[in-house]
């Protein structure tokens, strides 16, 4: 076995004027896999993007595609294809012809061109709509119209930023299965762009988290979830409860509270990070909880969530509630009533209490 990358970027930066879009990063994308790049707006995606295709070239560092060092080689050349939020179809040309369009170009013989566009074809589920042209498609299928495009010539990977940003919400989740169970039937390595947490979680083999022009954790979905290497990943992917706490000999205690489960390596400020659905509600008098008091609560269906004050803190902890233990424990309680709250020290990370500082960006906006 080989592990020479599909994509490996080594010190790669890249500076705009004064401002720095991508502080020097290192990535390695494995030959086959879904990987995706996940951040929010501003913070450097589509620069990496564009670095890798040959759009753009990086201030500083290397980008090697399959091993092959690539700065300085034009997109045409390199093995890559592209597909973007806003992809142009040629709108007089049928489905059959946009997808067979850079075949021709390549002057791929007759036989094997038909062959070919018409497996892109079954890949998208579109085999039926061959002869259409792109205005008589809906935005779902002139989106895998474009997919097949990309993939038809079968290069070594195909990038794709925010490729479903322009789809309504309940295609955009159709799509994400689809594209991965054509990803996997492809064995193209896939370089994926996104904002959304979600849609990462849902695709990706592995995540690379960037907050303004750095990668600050590259991880399975579970790895990032389960294990945060910071306060911006445990925020930004999915919910989490962030409790100021000071660490002193393995014991982490939060003002006003006392000593609660945490397992912490370093000593001084630290951040507790616990997910809601990790978190106990118990009836106020249950021995050893932590005592809080209950500022909202509702009733969601599938399970409960509770708002729960717990000692000095200023935010409330979001408690998710299993829907039996809610039902005891919190149907037609008022708002104020005690709790006690549990978790396992496991289940509680103990992170540094600042996020690594970044000097020159200009702010970056929330997605
Ligand atoms: N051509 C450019 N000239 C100047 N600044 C740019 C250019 N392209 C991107 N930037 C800046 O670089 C930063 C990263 O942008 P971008 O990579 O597009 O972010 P993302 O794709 O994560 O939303 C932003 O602050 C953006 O304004
Ligand atoms: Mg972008």
């Amino acid at each position: 076995m080989t592990a020479v990358p599909a994509v490996a970027l080594r010190g790669v930066t890249k500076r705009f004027g004064a401002s720095v879009a991508v502080e020097p990063t290192d990535l390695d994308v494995s030959d086959g896999e879904f990987f995706s790049i996940l951040g929010p707006s501003g913070c450097g995606k589509t620069t990496i993007m564009r670095m890798i295709a040959g759009f753009e070239s990086p201030t500083a560092g290397t980008i090697a595609l399959d091993g092959r060092d690539v700065v300085g080689v034009p997109t045409r050349r390199r093995d890559l294809n592209m597909l973007f939020q806003s992809y142009a179809l040629f709108p007089h040309l049928s489905v059959e012809d946009n997808v067979a369009f850079e075949l021709r170009t390549q002057r791929v013989p007759r036989a094997e061109l038909r062959e070919r566009v018409a497996a892109a074809l079954d890949l998208v589920q579109l085999g039926e709509y061959r002869g259409r042209k792109p205005q008589e498609l809906s935005g779902g299928q002139r989106q895998r119209v474009a997919l097949a495009r990309a993939v038809v010539g079968r290069p070594k990977v195909v990038l794709l930023d925010e490729p479903l940003g322009a789809l309504d919400q309940r295609l955009r989740k159709d799509m994400q299965f689809e594209l991965k169970r054509m990803q996997r039937e492809l064995g193209i390595t896939f370089v994926y762009v996104t904002h959304d947490q979600e849609e990462a979680l849902t695709m990706s083999d592995r995540i690379a988290v960037m907050s303004r022009g750095r990668v600050l954790q590259v991880g399975s979905p579970t790895e990032i979830y389960d294990e945060p290497a910071n306060r911006f990943v445990a925020s930004f992917i999915g919910t989490c409860n962030l409790l100021d706490a000071t660490a002193t000999g393995g014991v982490v205690r939060v003002e006003g509270v006392g000593a609660v489960p945490a397992v912490g390596a370093t000593d001084g400020d630290v951040v507790v990070a616990i997910r809601p659905e990790r978190i106990r509600l118990l009836p106020a008098d249950a021995p050893g909880g932590i005592p809080g008091r209950v500022v909202e609560h509702a009733f969601l269906g599938d399970h409960w969530l509770a708002k729960v004050v717990v000692g000095a803190a200023v935010a409330p902890m979001q408690v998710q509630v299993p829907a039996a233990e809610g039902a005891r424990l919190l149907r037609g309680i008022e708002d104020g009533a005690e709790v006690a709250l549990d978790w396992s020290a496991a289940d509680a990370r103990v992170l540094p209490a600042e996020p690594a500082a970044s000097s020159t960006r200009t702010q970056e906006v929330a997605a």
